[in-house]
């Protein structure tokens, strides 16, 4: 594995994707977009995403000019770069005259040409035709000085059961087992007479054929990551032959659960992904703040914190969410910052000009249909790129956090995959973001991690619902917490290993000395149906009265572990529901039901104190305010942002500091105005 090539920016980029070649036939709408780019504060565009039959109108033909000038523009204006491998959409003689780039369906049905991301990953034909473009490029634009970073196809994602997928596919499960007879084993497939005789027999998952052994369908996710894994490097190639000290980076899509995208950012340089919130729709902002903001932290952990960048996002609305709202005031500067305030390098948009045409025609973009600077909108983007200036000096610096989140993107597979003990409502994602949401509450930084990364880093790690328990992991927790560190497990933890088989000899299985707890039976209740969780009385952290329960509930027995909690009511009130396990040096807590989001946050509030864990402020921000901490040397910067529609209040202490974007300075009790965002700069010790 080749070492990363970071980007180190002395700036923040602000900037976005770019259809230059939407307008060739109108090149005073070229040059009016450098005057509006200057006028917006804009340092970097994203050119080429789409581009390939601009680039390459015919097999043989190559058109370069109308990019040379592109390139050369921006440079000349002195606005950075990001070139994209087009191969996320193809031009049509392509596509007419190598049918095989096509994807397939899981119904076998071969696609007809058109749309983008529809292509075939393991296509030998496409995967020459891409790298023979991008070869071209890297020829033509490795010296250029614009060009300060590599942005692979697009949002990778999808799947394709065309015959060379299915052939890799068995390829990919060769190597993985070696003989039939241990794929057989793996995937228990005497179950339904499923017994594969020979390898041609395997087909991946369909709703025409199984959909019912869960160690198939695990394993064609796997592929399906590693083939992308594959595909992207076979896009990198030419690129790091030409331009061996060019970054590269794809944009990432938040959780989707798609991709695992801790093997992706293993073959890329640098994270970017694409935000895309709902904002001002059903649910609270604050809590689709959190989310935000949770998938800002899993993008920069993907890089052990190295800075991530915003690759799109939209400066008002998007044109696919069911109803397309406008940002409300305030919003777009806070939204742009918070990514920002989670260690984002850059604000970037998916429009800088709105298409004349194509079903992205009413998407937001900075420069609207009118084509001047007179919008709201454009101010908006202007007032985010001032602000950007004002804190370049924050770009690069990091994030410390001493609590990981896991958010497991095979657990989620085997998951989903699984029958029982609920069809709906078993919610892994929702529930990592509400273990997630109490420490963001707090103002305490969480990395989000899979349970693959080293922890010896953090004091707290919560793997919430932590089925599927990977060869390795228990020993990895186990070490953890023998060197002090606090783990906290849940229900429906230790149920299955890498091939999705069943633990044998009681649940939660490899976790069972580690929580002292065995699992006996869960209950699935129905969405009506609430327990009870009644802490004891006292309690090292500070529980009172009584909690909802919801959805799941376990029946355990401790057995080396000590009783937090019992349940309320049922058939199994009084029995235990929440425990504390002493192991090593440090302690497992298991909470054997779902708890209301209150629970969880008078929780992780009682062990914060407990074990006095970093936040932005010694007081817990009131609701909707959130507070995130960059570092750098001797200085650190408060970024305070209220998401209520609400003015907050923020006490930041007695000593003056310097509100960098107003540039005024600052002490004691200040207000944020609804969708109002501050960044105060102190030094470490303060
Ligand atoms: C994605 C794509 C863009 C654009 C936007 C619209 O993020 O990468 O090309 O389609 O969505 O929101
Ligand atoms: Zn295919």
């Amino acid at each position: 594995m080749q070492k990363d090539r970071p980007l180190s920016l002395s700036k923040f980029w602000h900037g976005g994707d770019y259809n230059p070649e939407q307008w060739l036939e109108t090149p005073h709408i070229l040059e009016e977009d450098v005057r509006l780019m200057h006028l917006a504060q804009v340092n970097q565009v994203t050119v080429g995403v789409f581009s390939w039959a601009s680039l390459q109108p015919d097999e043989e033909v190559f058109e370069f000019d109308w990019l040379d000038q592109i390139m050369d523009r921006m440079y000349d204006h002195h606005i950075d770069v990001i070139l994209a491998t087009p191969s996320g959409a193809r031009p049509a003689w392509l596509a007419e005259r190598y049918p095989e780039v096509l994807r397939v369906g899981p119904d076998g049905q071969r696609n007809f040409y058109g749309e983008r991301h529809n292509h075939c990953f393991t296509s030998p034909e496409y995967r020459r035709l891409t790298q023979r473009i991008n070869y071209r490029l890297a020829e033509r634009y490795a010296q250029h000085p614009a060009l300060k970073l590599w942005h692979i196809s697009n949002e990778f994602s999808g799947e394709c059961y065309c015959p060379l997928c299915q052939e890799a596919f068995r390829d990919w499960l060769r190597r993985r087992y070696g003989d039939l007879e241990s794929l057989n084993r793996a995937w228990w497939t005497r179950f339904w007479s499923h017994t594969y005789q020979s390898w041609s027999q395997i087909a991946p998952p369909s709703p025409r054929g199984t959909g019912s052994l869960n160690g198939l369908s695990l394993d064609w996710k796997r592929f399906v990551t590693d083939q992308t894994v594959d595909f992207i490097l076979s896009e990198r190639k030419p690129l790091t032959l030409l331009t061996p000290n060019l970054p590269v980076t794809t944009n990432f899509m938040g959780t989707i659960p798609g991709l695992n995208y801790w093997k992706l950012a293993q073959v890329l340089d640098v994270i970017s992904w694409d935000s895309y919130p709902r904002w001002h729709s059903e649910g609270s902002e604050t809590d689709l703040a959190c989310s935000v903001a949770f998938s800002h932290d899993l993008n920069r952990s993907l890089k052990q914190g190295q800075p991530f960048l915003l690759m799109e996002s939209t400066p008002s609305m998007t044109n696919w969410q069911a109803v397309s709202k406008l940002k409300r005031p305030g919003m777009h500067l806070l939204s742009s910052l918070q990514a920002v305030a989670h260690g984002s390098d850059s604000v970037q948009y998916f429009q800088w000009r709105k298409s004349r045409g194509g079903s992205e025609k009413f998407h937001g973009a900075v420069v609207d249909h009118v084509g001047n600077e007179h919008t709201r909108v454009f101010a908006d983007v202007r007032d985010t790129g001032s602000a950007l200036k004002e804190l370049s000096r924050i770009a690069g610096s990091r994030i410390h956090s001493e609590v990981a989140v896991i958010y497991d993107w095979e657990n989620r597979w085997a998951i989903e995959g699984a029958y029982g003990p609920r069809r709906e409502g078993r919610d892994y994602l929702p529930t990592c973001e509400a273990h997630y949401r109490a420490f963001w509450r707090l103002g305490t930084s969480v990395d989000v991690i899979d349970s693959e990364q080293d922890l010896s880093a953090y004091r707290v790690v919560v793997a919430p619902m932590l089925y599927m328990v990977r060869t390795g992991v228990d020993k990895r927790l186990e070490q953890f917490v023998e060197q002090g560190g606090t783990l906290i497990l849940t229900y429906w933890s230790g149920i299955v290993d890498d091939s999705d088989l069943c633990f044998l000899g009681g649940v939660p299985g490899p976790l069972r000395r580690l929580t002292g707890i065995l699992v006996e039976e869960i209950d699935a209740l129905t969405d009506t149906d609430v327990n009870a969780l009644v802490p004891v009385m006292p309690n090292h952290l500070g529980l009172l009265g009584s909690y909802a329960l919801r959805t799941f509930c376990e029946r355990i027995h401790p057995e080396t572990a000590t009783v937090l909690g019992h349940y309320g009511s049922d058939f199994y009130a009084k029995e235990p529901v929440l425990t504390v396990n002493s192991y090593g040096r440090g302690s497992v807590y298991y909470m054997a039901a779902r708890a209301e989001q209150r629970f969880l946050d008078d929780f992780y509030c009682g062990l914060s104190r407990e074990l006095h864990l970093e936040r932005a402020l010694d007081t817990p921000p009131p609701e909707g305010l959130s507070l995130s901490v960059r570092t750098h040397d001797e200085t650190q910067w408060l970024f305070a942002m209220n998401f209520s529609i609400e003015p907050r209040i923020v006490d930041i202490g007695q000593n003056p500091q310097v509100e960098l974007i107003s540039g005024l300075e600052a002490k004691g009790a200040v207000t944020l105005e609804p969708f109002g965002v501050a960044v105060f700069e102190r030094p470490l010790a303060h």
